[in-house]
């Protein structure tokens, strides 16, 4: 399952996102290594996830790129190209990722189908991501529809996919945000098994500085539009510099005084 060795950086350039009348994401630069999570933080609204859409050209209606360029280890790539091969993405409510009036195997069959992966293929493929995933029986789960599985288990499913994908990079934004806590864990232990099992690089979008603390390498905080700061996990929680991140640093610490984060 492992993606293909030569595939050790991505880096994302002077990402800049505008409205009509009003600039919403300002020159935003990320870079993520294989198995390393590196967390997005910062206030709703800050621009996190038009950040990220528009590396991957996925930016909503309204909105437009005007700058912004991708390289991988070290080369100009293509957003077609990078979408769902290079980078897999999960989002914070996977029902709506998935079609309801279509199996989960049929999802898989056509991510796989578009990845040019041969029909015989494609079965024991999606088998073996759901395993990964922690998703026992799979046999019998790809025949259910998305209405008959949890929220934690369609999370999981959609994690699947992307493992189905073997891209070696992926994007969460805000996957654990939806679930309750107990499958906030298990989503949580997850990602952080298939970082080091598959060496993947994550691009974790979260408001939860518990998260950050227990899954992040590094941390950059964006703040209208802007990164404003960024600094190894340790480091960003023992001396946050912008207010914003102190804030972030200060409320997190409030709620969980007794925990000496991170761990
Ligand atoms: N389709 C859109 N049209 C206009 N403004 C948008 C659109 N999508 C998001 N925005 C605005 O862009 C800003 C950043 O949004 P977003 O990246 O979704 O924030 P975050 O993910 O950090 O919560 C917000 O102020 C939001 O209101
Ligand atoms: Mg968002």
């Amino acid at each position: 399952m492992n993606a293909p060795p030569t595939h050790r950086t991505l880096a994302l350039e002077g990402m800049t996102v505008d409205t009509r009348d009003e600039r919403l994401v300002d020159d935003v630069s990320i870079t993520l290594e294989r198995g390393e999570v590196v967390a997005l933080v910062g206030a709703s609204g800050s621009g996190k996830s038009l950040s990220c859409a528009a590396a991957l050209d996925a930016l909503p209606s309204g909105t437009i790129k005007r700058a912004g360029q991708v390289h991988l280890d070290g080369m100009p790539i293509a957003a077609s190209l990078l979408r769902g091969r290079v980078v897999a993405s999960i989002m914070q409510n996977p029902r709506s990722a998935f079609n309801p009036v279509r199996t989960l195997k049929s999802h898989f069959d056509e991510t796989l189908k578009a990845l040019g992966v041969a029909r015989k293929a494609r079965g024991p493929r999606s088998r073996q991501a759901m395993l990964d995933a922690g998703l026992e029986e799979p046999e019998r789960l790809l025949k259910l529809y998305p209405f008959e599985m949890s929220g934690g288990m369609l999370q999981r499913t959609m994690i699947a996919l992307a493992l189905a994908s073997e891209a070696p990079f992926l994007f969460a934004d805000e996957p654990t945000t939806d679930l309750d806590v107990i499958h906030q864990r298990d989503i949580l232990d997850l990602l952080a098994d298939l970082r080091t099992r598959f060496g993947l690089g994550l691009l974790l979008i979260t408001h939860d500085m518990g998260v950050v603390a227990r899954l992040a390498d590094r941390v950059l905080v964006m703040d209208q539009g802007r990164l404003v700061e960024s600094a190894p996990v340790e480091t960003l929680f023992e001396r946050p510099q912008h207010v914003v991140t102190r804030a972030l640093v200060e409320a997190h610490l409030a709620l969980y005084p007794h925990r000496q984060a991170p761990s």
